[in-house]
C-alpha cells in the first residue's frame, strides 16, 4: 500500500518504486542503499573534521568538535574511571590528538596505548604531542585487527549524524568483540531526551536507554553514567 511518493522506512528514505518490487529484490536494493550510505559516511566525517581543524587549529578542542577542553575533560574522566589499566593494552578508537592520554596516566603509568584516527592530520599532531605512544592512521570500521586489546575506548567517535542507532550498535559489537576485558564509550544523547532544544548541526542525538538495553544484550556487566553532562552518556561493558 502506497501512501506517499516516498516513505521513511527505519530511518532511511526509500524511493516508493522499491515498495512494489518482490520482497527479495526490495531487500537487495535496500541493502545497496545502506551500503552506499555507509561508504559515503567516512568521507563526510573527514570533511567535517578537516573543516574544523582548518578553522580552529590543533590547539583548540573545537578542532575535535568539542565545545571546549573542559567539556572534553568531563568525558575523559568518566570514560577511564572504571578501567583497571595497569599492565593492560588499550586501543583508543577515534583518538583525535590523543588527549585522553594524560587522564590514563593519572591512573597508572604502566599500560600500552594505541590510538587510531581516520584523520591523518590529527595523528600527526598526536605523534608530536605524545611521543612514545602508538598511533595508527585509518578508518577503524574498515580495519581488521589480528590482535585483540584488553580495553577499547571510544570518546565521541560515534557522534556523527550519519550513524543511526543500529549502525552504532553494530560498531559497539565490533568494539566489544575486539576487546579482552571490556570497552568504554561515550556519545551525545540522554534519557529522557532533554526538554530544551539543543542545536546539534551534524551531531546525532541517541536515546541512552535504547543504547543501554542493547549493551545489556551483549553482557550483564554494564556501567551506565549520564549525570556528568546534560546531553552525553558513558557506557562501560565488561566481559
Ligand atoms: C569528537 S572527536 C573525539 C576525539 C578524541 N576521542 C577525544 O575525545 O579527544 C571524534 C574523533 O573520531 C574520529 N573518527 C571518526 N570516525 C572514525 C573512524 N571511522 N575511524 C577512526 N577515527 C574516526 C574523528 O576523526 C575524530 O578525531
Amino acid at each position: 500500500m502506497l501512501h506517499s511518493p516516498s516513505k521513511v522506512f527505519t530511518g532511511y528514505r526509500v524511493n516508493w518504486t522499491l515498495l512494489i518490487l518482490p520482497s527479495s529484490n526490495t531487500q537487495t536494493i535496500f541493502n545497496i542503499h545502506i551500503f552506499k550510505r555507509m561508504k559515503k559516511a567516512p568521507n563526510r566525517v573527514v570533511a567535517r573534521y578537516s573543516k574544523a581543524l582548518t578553522s580552529y587549529g590543533s590547539h583548540s578542542a573545537k578542532a575535535l568538535r568539542w565545545h571546549s577542553y573542559a567539556s572534553a575533560a568531563k568525558r575523559y574522566v568518566e570514560l577511564v574511571k572504571d578501567l583497571d589499566i595497569k599492565d593492560h593494552t588499550i586501543l583508543d578508537v577515534g583518538c583525535g590528538f590523543g588527549d585522553i592520554i594524560p587522564y590514563l596516566l593519572s591512573k597508572h603509568s604502566n599500560f600500552t596505548y594505541t590510538g587510531i584516527d581516520i584523520m591523518p592530520e590529527f595523528i600527526e599532531v598526536a605523534q608530536q604531542r605524545y611521543e612514545g605512544f602508538n598511533f595508527i592512521k585509518g578508518d577503524f570500521w574498515d580495519k581488521s585487527f589480528v590482535q585483540k586489546f584488553d580495553y577499547i575506548i571510544c570518546c565521541g567517535t560515534l557522534n556523527g549524524k550519519e550513524w543511526t542507532l543500529s549502525d552504532r550498535e553494530k560498531m559497539i559489537k565490533k568494539l566489544f568483540n575486539q576487546a579482552e576485558v571490556g570497552i568504554a564509550f561515550c556519545m551525545i544523547g540522554h534519557f529522557p531526551k532533554p526538554k530544551t532544544k539543543i542545536k546539534k548541526g551534524k551531531i546525532g542525538h541517541i536515546d541512552a536507554l535504547k543504547m543501554l538495553k542493547y549493551c545489556l544484550s551483549l553482557t550483564s556487566k554494564v556501567i551506565f553514567r549520564q549525570h556528568y553532562h546534560h546531553d552525553d552518556f558513558t557506557i562501560v561493558l565488561l566481559k
